[in-house]
Protein backbone atom coordinates (compact mmCIF):
# COMPACT_ATOMS: atom_id res chain seq x y z
CA UNK A 1 0.00 0.00 0.00
CA UNK A 2 1.51 3.18 -1.04
CA UNK A 3 1.39 6.16 1.54
CA UNK A 4 0.39 9.66 -0.64
CA UNK A 5 -1.18 11.68 2.24
CA UNK A 6 -0.35 11.45 6.11
CA UNK A 7 -1.80 12.93 8.89
CA UNK A 8 -0.11 13.82 12.43
CA UNK A 9 -1.68 13.76 15.19
CA UNK A 10 0.31 16.59 17.69
CA UNK A 11 2.72 19.34 16.43
CA UNK A 12 5.22 19.55 19.06
CA UNK A 13 8.71 18.08 18.80
CA UNK A 14 8.25 14.70 17.84
CA UNK A 15 5.20 15.58 15.38
CA UNK A 16 6.65 18.39 13.68
CA UNK A 17 10.44 16.27 13.48
CA UNK A 18 7.77 13.43 12.12
CA UNK A 19 6.12 15.66 9.63
CA UNK A 20 9.66 17.57 8.41
CA UNK A 21 11.00 13.59 7.20
CA UNK A 22 7.68 12.96 5.80
CA UNK A 23 7.38 15.75 3.69
CA UNK A 24 11.18 15.33 2.99
CA UNK A 25 10.50 11.95 1.58
CA UNK A 26 7.85 14.01 -1.00
CA UNK A 27 5.07 12.40 1.29
CA UNK A 28 1.91 15.38 1.53
CA UNK A 29 1.23 15.56 5.48
CA UNK A 30 -1.63 16.92 7.13
CA UNK A 31 -0.58 18.10 11.22
CA UNK A 32 -3.44 18.39 13.50
CA UNK A 33 -3.23 19.09 16.97
CA UNK A 34 -5.22 21.30 19.46
CA UNK A 35 -5.06 24.57 18.24
CA UNK A 36 -4.35 26.46 15.05
CA UNK A 37 -1.30 27.91 17.28
CA UNK A 38 0.29 24.91 17.92
CA UNK A 39 0.06 23.96 14.32
CA UNK A 40 1.67 27.12 13.19
CA UNK A 41 4.15 26.54 15.77
CA UNK A 42 5.36 22.73 14.45
CA UNK A 43 4.92 24.28 10.87
CA UNK A 44 7.63 26.93 11.95
CA UNK A 45 9.95 24.56 13.66
CA UNK A 46 9.96 22.92 10.76
CA UNK A 47 10.95 25.85 8.26
CA UNK A 48 13.33 27.12 10.70
CA UNK A 49 14.85 23.70 10.10
CA UNK A 50 14.90 23.46 6.77
CA UNK A 51 16.19 26.72 6.35
CA UNK A 52 19.15 25.24 8.31
CA UNK A 53 19.61 22.75 6.21
CA UNK A 54 19.80 25.02 3.42
CA UNK A 55 22.46 27.52 5.08
CA UNK A 56 24.51 24.46 5.36
CA UNK A 57 23.78 23.49 1.79
CA UNK A 58 22.49 20.08 3.12
CA UNK A 59 19.27 20.83 0.72
CA UNK A 60 18.56 23.71 -1.89
CA UNK A 61 16.12 26.24 -1.18
CA UNK A 62 14.14 24.89 -3.87
CA UNK A 63 14.01 21.85 -2.26
CA UNK A 64 13.14 23.28 1.31
CA UNK A 65 10.16 25.55 -0.49
CA UNK A 66 8.90 21.65 -2.03
CA UNK A 67 9.00 20.38 1.61
CA UNK A 68 6.97 23.02 3.17
CA UNK A 69 4.28 22.96 0.04
CA UNK A 70 3.65 19.48 1.64
CA UNK A 71 2.72 20.74 4.73
CA UNK A 72 -0.76 21.45 5.46
CA UNK A 73 -2.55 22.42 8.57
CA UNK A 74 -5.71 20.07 10.10
CA UNK A 75 -7.07 22.47 12.26
CA UNK A 76 -9.61 19.67 13.34
CA UNK A 77 -9.02 16.09 13.81
CA UNK A 78 -12.20 15.61 10.55
CA UNK A 79 -9.24 17.26 8.52
CA UNK A 80 -7.47 13.59 8.72
CA UNK A 81 -10.78 11.31 6.96
CA UNK A 82 -8.47 11.09 3.52
CA UNK A 83 -5.82 10.22 5.22
CA UNK A 84 -4.02 6.61 3.85
CA UNK A 85 -2.10 6.38 7.35
CA UNK A 86 -2.24 8.59 10.48
CA UNK A 87 0.72 9.19 12.93
CA UNK A 88 -0.47 10.21 16.60
CA UNK A 89 2.19 12.04 18.40
CA UNK A 90 0.48 13.37 21.11
CA UNK A 91 1.26 13.86 24.49
CA UNK A 92 2.12 10.72 26.21
CA UNK A 93 -1.42 10.18 28.49
CA UNK A 94 -3.03 6.73 28.17
CA UNK A 95 -6.52 8.74 28.49
CA UNK A 96 -5.75 11.29 25.90
CA UNK A 97 -4.41 8.30 23.34
CA UNK A 98 -7.98 5.88 23.64
CA UNK A 99 -9.65 8.99 22.77
CA UNK A 100 -7.79 9.91 19.90
CA UNK A 101 -7.83 6.40 18.66
CA UNK A 102 -11.40 6.25 19.24
CA UNK A 103 -11.97 9.15 17.28
CA UNK A 104 -9.71 8.45 14.70
CA UNK A 105 -10.81 5.00 13.95
CA UNK A 106 -14.34 6.48 13.38
CA UNK A 107 -13.34 9.24 11.03
CA UNK A 108 -11.17 7.75 8.59
CA UNK A 109 -11.56 4.81 6.10
CA UNK A 110 -11.31 1.66 7.12
CA UNK A 111 -8.31 0.83 5.45
CA UNK A 112 -6.63 3.47 7.20
CA UNK A 113 -3.53 2.48 9.39
CA UNK A 114 -3.24 4.22 12.94
CA UNK A 115 -0.27 4.49 14.24
CA UNK A 116 1.07 5.76 17.34
CA UNK A 117 4.48 7.34 18.66
CA UNK A 118 3.89 6.46 22.34
CA UNK A 119 7.20 5.84 24.13
CA UNK A 120 5.66 3.26 26.20
CA UNK A 121 2.04 3.08 26.60
CA UNK A 122 0.59 -0.60 25.50
CA UNK A 123 -0.07 -0.86 21.80
CA UNK A 124 -3.18 -3.66 22.13
CA UNK A 125 -4.79 -1.47 24.69
CA UNK A 126 -4.94 1.51 22.37
CA UNK A 127 -5.61 -1.03 19.24
CA UNK A 128 -8.91 -1.86 21.71
CA UNK A 129 -9.78 1.84 21.71
CA UNK A 130 -10.62 1.02 18.19
CA UNK A 131 -12.77 -1.24 15.75
CA UNK A 132 -9.97 -2.55 14.18
CA UNK A 133 -6.93 -2.83 16.35
CA UNK A 134 -5.24 -5.20 13.19
CA UNK A 135 -4.35 -2.00 11.81
CA UNK A 136 -2.95 0.02 14.77
CA UNK A 137 0.55 -0.55 15.25
CA UNK A 138 3.59 1.01 17.06
CA UNK A 139 5.74 3.47 15.27
CA UNK A 140 8.29 4.95 17.90
CA UNK A 141 10.30 7.67 16.37
CA UNK A 142 13.59 8.90 17.86
CA UNK A 143 14.44 12.43 19.46
CA UNK A 144 15.44 14.54 16.88
CA UNK A 145 13.32 12.77 14.24
CA UNK A 146 15.33 14.28 11.14
CA UNK A 147 18.41 12.97 13.15
CA UNK A 148 18.08 9.59 14.63
CA UNK A 149 18.08 6.50 12.33
CA UNK A 150 15.86 4.35 14.29
CA UNK A 151 11.95 3.49 14.54
CA UNK A 152 10.78 0.82 16.94
CA UNK A 153 8.06 -0.93 15.24
CA UNK A 154 5.75 -2.10 17.94
CA UNK A 155 2.58 -4.83 17.12
CA UNK A 156 0.38 -5.42 19.41
CA UNK A 157 -1.85 -8.95 20.25
CA UNK A 158 -3.72 -8.48 17.14
CA UNK A 159 -1.95 -5.87 14.65
CA UNK A 160 -1.88 -7.62 10.97
CA UNK A 161 1.04 -8.71 9.24
CA UNK A 162 0.25 -6.68 5.85
CA UNK A 163 0.05 -3.64 8.87
CA UNK A 164 3.55 -4.17 9.73
CA UNK A 165 5.01 -4.28 6.32
CA UNK A 166 3.38 -1.13 5.30
CA UNK A 167 4.54 0.39 8.12
CA UNK A 168 7.89 -0.44 8.08
CA UNK A 169 8.09 0.19 4.23
CA UNK A 170 6.69 3.71 5.41
CA UNK A 171 9.89 4.12 8.05
CA UNK A 172 12.20 2.98 5.39
CA UNK A 173 11.02 5.29 2.66
CA UNK A 174 11.99 7.68 5.74
CA UNK A 175 15.15 6.61 5.88
CA UNK A 176 14.98 5.10 8.92
CA UNK A 177 15.46 1.67 10.40
CA UNK A 178 13.60 -0.48 12.01
CA UNK A 179 13.69 -2.79 15.36
CA UNK A 180 11.48 -4.71 16.43
CA UNK A 181 9.95 -4.86 20.39
CA UNK A 182 7.38 -7.00 22.10
CA UNK A 183 4.59 -4.98 23.15
CA UNK A 184 5.94 -4.45 26.96
CA UNK A 185 6.05 -1.28 28.99
CA UNK A 186 8.68 0.92 27.88
CA UNK A 187 9.51 -1.33 24.51
CA UNK A 188 13.46 -1.43 23.96
CA UNK A 189 14.68 1.62 24.00
CA UNK A 190 12.87 3.16 26.71
CA UNK A 191 13.63 0.12 28.80
CA UNK A 192 16.74 0.48 28.81
CA UNK A 193 17.53 3.79 28.38
CA UNK A 194 14.89 5.46 30.71
CA UNK A 195 16.49 3.71 33.97
CA UNK A 196 19.44 5.14 33.05
CA UNK A 197 18.45 8.55 32.51
CA UNK A 198 16.37 8.38 36.06
CA UNK A 199 19.82 6.56 38.08
CA UNK A 200 21.26 9.69 36.56
CA UNK A 201 18.86 11.86 38.39
CA UNK A 202 19.05 10.32 41.53
CA UNK A 203 23.01 10.49 41.32
CA UNK A 204 22.10 14.08 41.34
CA UNK A 205 19.45 13.92 43.97
CA UNK A 206 21.92 12.13 45.93
CA UNK A 207 24.87 14.94 45.77
CA UNK A 208 27.22 12.73 44.13
CA UNK A 209 27.94 15.09 41.44
CA UNK A 210 27.00 18.31 39.52
CA UNK A 211 24.91 18.16 36.62
CA UNK A 212 27.67 18.83 34.55
CA UNK A 213 30.21 16.27 36.21
CA UNK A 214 27.49 14.15 34.89
CA UNK A 215 27.28 14.69 32.21
CA UNK A 216 30.47 14.86 31.29
CA UNK A 217 31.00 11.59 33.11
CA UNK A 218 28.92 9.99 31.39
CA UNK A 219 30.11 11.86 27.54
CA UNK A 220 33.23 11.29 27.99
CA UNK A 221 33.53 8.15 30.10
CA UNK A 222 31.05 6.15 28.49
CA UNK A 223 31.24 7.73 25.24
CA UNK A 224 27.86 8.88 24.97
CA UNK A 225 26.66 11.86 22.23
CA UNK A 226 25.45 14.22 25.22
CA UNK A 227 25.23 13.08 29.14
CA UNK A 228 21.89 11.66 30.39
CA UNK A 229 20.82 15.14 32.19
CA UNK A 230 21.15 16.85 29.03
CA UNK A 231 19.15 14.05 27.11
CA UNK A 232 16.38 14.21 29.68
CA UNK A 233 16.37 18.13 29.19
CA UNK A 234 15.83 17.09 25.66
CA UNK A 235 13.35 14.52 26.03
CA UNK A 236 11.36 16.66 27.83
CA UNK A 237 11.59 15.90 31.87
CA UNK A 238 7.56 15.22 31.73
CA UNK A 239 8.44 13.24 29.06
CA UNK A 240 10.78 10.73 31.12
CA UNK A 241 8.50 11.15 34.24
CA UNK A 242 5.63 9.74 32.25
CA UNK A 243 7.82 6.93 30.57
CA UNK A 244 9.04 6.07 34.18
CA UNK A 245 5.43 5.88 35.52
CA UNK A 246 4.44 3.32 32.70
CA UNK A 247 7.60 1.35 33.73
CA UNK A 248 6.90 1.14 37.15
CA UNK A 249 3.27 1.10 36.96
CA UNK A 250 3.41 -2.00 34.21
CA UNK A 251 6.37 -4.15 35.44
CA UNK A 252 6.07 -3.44 39.26
CA UNK A 253 9.31 -3.32 40.30
CA UNK A 254 10.31 -0.74 42.53
CA UNK A 255 13.65 0.05 40.51
CA UNK A 256 11.48 1.47 38.15
CA UNK A 257 10.42 4.88 40.69
CA UNK A 258 10.65 7.94 39.40
CA UNK A 259 13.73 10.10 41.07
CA UNK A 260 11.63 12.43 43.50
CA UNK A 261 13.93 15.26 42.45
CA UNK A 262 12.43 14.31 38.62
CA UNK A 263 8.79 14.49 40.01
CA UNK A 264 9.54 17.99 41.58
CA UNK A 265 11.31 19.54 38.41
CA UNK A 266 8.07 18.86 36.84
CA UNK A 267 5.52 20.14 39.06
CA UNK A 268 7.81 23.13 39.17
CA UNK A 269 7.85 23.74 35.75
CA UNK A 270 10.82 22.87 34.67
CA UNK A 271 10.75 20.75 31.44
CA UNK A 272 14.28 21.08 29.81
CA UNK A 273 14.78 22.67 26.81
CA UNK A 274 11.38 23.68 25.86
CA UNK A 275 10.80 25.52 28.78
CA UNK A 276 14.30 27.09 28.63
CA UNK A 277 14.92 25.13 31.83
CA UNK A 278 15.74 21.57 33.13
CA UNK A 279 19.09 20.25 34.92
CA UNK A 280 20.66 22.94 32.70
CA UNK A 281 19.87 26.15 31.42
CA UNK A 282 19.10 27.22 28.11
CA UNK A 283 17.96 31.13 28.73
CA UNK A 284 14.26 31.03 30.11
N1 LIG B 1 16.83 18.73 14.26
C1 LIG B 1 17.54 18.55 13.13
N2 LIG B 1 18.88 18.37 13.12
C2 LIG B 1 19.52 18.40 14.29
C3 LIG B 1 18.85 18.60 15.52
C4 LIG B 1 17.45 18.77 15.47
N3 LIG B 1 16.72 18.96 16.57
N4 LIG B 1 19.76 18.59 16.51
C5 LIG B 1 20.96 18.37 15.92
N5 LIG B 1 20.80 18.26 14.61
C6 LIG B 1 21.85 18.01 13.60
C7 LIG B 1 22.81 19.17 13.54
O1 LIG B 1 22.35 20.14 12.66
C8 LIG B 1 24.08 18.50 13.06
O2 LIG B 1 24.02 18.28 11.65
P1 LIG B 1 25.36 18.31 10.74
O3 LIG B 1 26.26 17.25 11.30
O4 LIG B 1 24.82 17.98 9.39
O5 LIG B 1 25.89 19.68 10.86
C9 LIG B 1 24.04 17.11 13.72
O6 LIG B 1 22.66 16.89 14.05
C10 LIG B 1 24.88 17.09 14.94
O7 LIG B 1 24.42 18.13 15.80
P2 LIG B 1 25.38 19.07 16.66
O8 LIG B 1 26.72 19.20 15.98
O9 LIG B 1 24.65 20.31 17.00
O10 LIG B 1 25.55 18.36 18.05
P3 LIG B 1 25.88 16.87 18.39
O11 LIG B 1 26.95 16.33 17.51
O12 LIG B 1 26.04 16.85 19.85
O13 LIG B 1 24.55 16.08 18.02
C11 LIG B 1 22.57 15.12 18.79
C12 LIG B 1 23.32 16.40 18.59
C13 LIG B 1 22.27 14.49 17.43
C14 LIG B 1 21.25 15.48 19.47
C15 LIG B 1 23.45 14.15 19.63
O14 LIG B 1 23.88 14.80 20.79
C16 LIG B 1 22.75 12.88 20.01
O15 LIG B 1 22.69 11.93 19.25
N6 LIG B 1 22.23 12.85 21.25
C17 LIG B 1 21.48 11.67 21.74
C18 LIG B 1 20.09 11.70 21.20
C19 LIG B 1 19.30 10.53 21.67
O16 LIG B 1 19.76 9.64 22.37
N7 LIG B 1 18.03 10.51 21.27
C20 LIG B 1 17.12 9.46 21.65
C21 LIG B 1 16.32 9.91 22.79
S1 LIG B 1 15.21 8.68 23.30
C22 LIG B 1 13.85 8.99 22.43
O17 LIG B 1 13.75 9.88 21.63
C23 LIG B 1 12.71 8.11 22.74
C24 LIG B 1 11.59 8.90 23.36
O18 LIG B 1 10.49 8.02 23.48
C25 LIG B 1 11.90 9.46 24.70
Amino acid sequence: MEINKLGIVGAGQMGAGIAQVAASAGIDVWINDISDELIAKGISKITKSLEKLVSKKKITKDDAEGIASRLHKAPGLGDLAEADFVVEAATEREDLKLMLFDKLSKITDDNTILASNTSSISITRIGSATQRPDKVIGMHFMNPVPVMKLVEIIRGLTTSEATTQTTVALAERLGKTCAYSKDLPGFIVNRILMPMINEAIYALYEGIGKPEDIDTGMKLGANQPMGPLALADLIGLDTCLAIMEVLHRGLGDSKYRPCPLLRQYVDSGRLGRKTGRGFHNYGE
